[in-house]
């Protein structure tokens, strides 16, 4: 989907999103939960060689498998011993290849995407394709197409193969005031597909953005304190336990979060084509077919809309301050009908890192901390060159 445009992107967004609906995303919680007390035990072991982390290797593992329990119903165990030569870490480590190839076809295909296509070329290569396509098939036949009562995501999928079609609006509808539905076969290759486009998307975002969270947080004592502070309350409410409801009752840490993605905004610029000609009020007109990049780096660190945009506060994001923010000058998960599906997925094994981190440890940065960072220029979404390395202190 992420990839696609036109009727078979509409269809399939439609079909989507009732699957991150928040009844859906409760149902799948004690998936994520399961992965909290996994990491709690790996930090514990991790702790007895060295009390300084990689956060970035870290949060990969981690989120690695929220979403292999989630998306593909199975449990990755990157988080357990010898992981070097799991095949989960390989092919993520393989979808986000940074080389300078693969950097030139992600802005070929954003820049000339006629060209990309006539080329024949293709963003991942055949044996990830065959990995996901062999793993997806044994679960699939394990839950003989059927679902499981497992929760997941697949389970959410499957019920797509009651019928042989998935149906949904023209995209055209809109400008023509028609309701023409457009089908799209359901197959194994459009159930994997679907796998396999939840965990691109999920995996190194939500990874690489709960590290940095981790950094700047360990910057900022004070606002570590308080985060501290709303999670051993969140405890207190809960008697010891992470439930679904701690996703959005911590005002502080999410806005954490908020700002975290406002200096690091994962996907720095997004792209549009323009669908029918279209005049601005400024009288600028954009013609059918120009793809228009909206730099949402740029306008989140622009002192305009965000003053001393550098600094690291997330008060900018709470009470009434939070109404100074002009609309679509912060936009970390984009807007409009292609944005983000997994938003609110994403909150569940952020959230969870957290809760399960700051329950026994407080962060300092290391002489290995670089004060700050420059980004990696080939890379798909913004990762910072090099780890993020930070000294874990427990609390008991
Ligand atoms: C911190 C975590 C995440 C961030 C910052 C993020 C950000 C984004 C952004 C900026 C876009 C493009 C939006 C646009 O063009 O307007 C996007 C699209 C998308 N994201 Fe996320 N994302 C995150 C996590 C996730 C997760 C966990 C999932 C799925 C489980 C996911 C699934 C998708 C999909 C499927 C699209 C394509 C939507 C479409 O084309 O209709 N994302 N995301």
């Amino acid at each position: 989907m992420f990839f696609t445009g036109g009727d078979q992107w509409k269809v399939l967004r439609q079909n989507l999103s009732p699957m991150f609906s928040s009844k859906k995303l409760k149902n799948m919680f004690y998936l994520i939960e399961v992965c909290s007390k996994t990491i709690t035990e790996y930090m514990r072991s991790e702790i007895q060689h060295s009390n300084v982390i990689e956060v970035r290797s870290l949060l990969a593992k981690y989120t690695m498998d929220c979403i292999g329990n989630c998306v593909f119903g199975v449990n990755t165990g990157t988080l357990g011993k010898n992981t070097d030569n799991n095949p989960f870490t390989i092919m993520g480590n393989k979808i986000f290849d940074i080389s300078t190839y693969r950097g030139f076809k992600m802005v070929a295909r954003a820049m000339w995407p006629s060209i990309f296509y006539s080329l024949q070329l293709k963003m991942f290569s055949e044996d990830i394709n065959k990995f996901f396509h062999n793993l997806l098939t044994d679960v699939f036949k394990t839950r003989k197409y059927k679902e499981s009562g497992r929760h997941d995501f697949v389970d959410l999928l499957l019920c797509w193969k009651q019928k042989d079609f998935i149906v949904g609006d023209s995209v055209s509808n809109n400008i023509k005031g028609e309701k023409s539905q457009v089908q799209i076969k359901v197959d194994d290759e459009c159930l994997i597909s679907q796998c396999v486009l939840l965990f691109a998307a999920g995996y190194e975002t939500t990874a690489t953005t709960t590290s940095f969270i981790l950094y700047e947080l360990a910057k900022h004592k004070d606002a570590q304190i308080r985060v501290v502070k709303e999670i051993d309350e969140y405890y207190e409410r809960h008697e010891g336990k992470i439930e679904f409801e701690s996703i959005n009752e911590m005002p502080y840490l999410q806005a954490c979060i908020c700002e975290t993605l406002r200096l690091y905004p994962v996907l720095g610029v997004i792209t549009r084509e323009v669908f029918e000609d279209y005049t601005l009020p400024t009288g600028l007109l954009l013609e059918k077919g120009t793809r228009i990049h909206i730099p949402i780096y740029h306008n989140q660190m622009n002192t305009k809309y965000f003053p001393n945009p550098e600094e690291f506060r997330p008060e900018r994001f709470l009470g009434e301050e939070k109404k100074n923010i002009k609309p679509y000058t912060y936009l970390p998960f984009g807007e409009g009908p292609r944005m983000c599906i997994g938003m609110r997925f994403a909150k569940m094994p952020m959230v969870t890192a957290l809760l399960a981190i700051f329950k026994d440890y407080r962060i300092e940065t290391t002489e290995r901390t670089p004060k700050s960072f420059d980004f990696e220029p080939r890379a798909i979404s913004t990762q910072p060159l090099g780890g993020i390395y930070l000294k874990f202190l427990s609390r008991n």
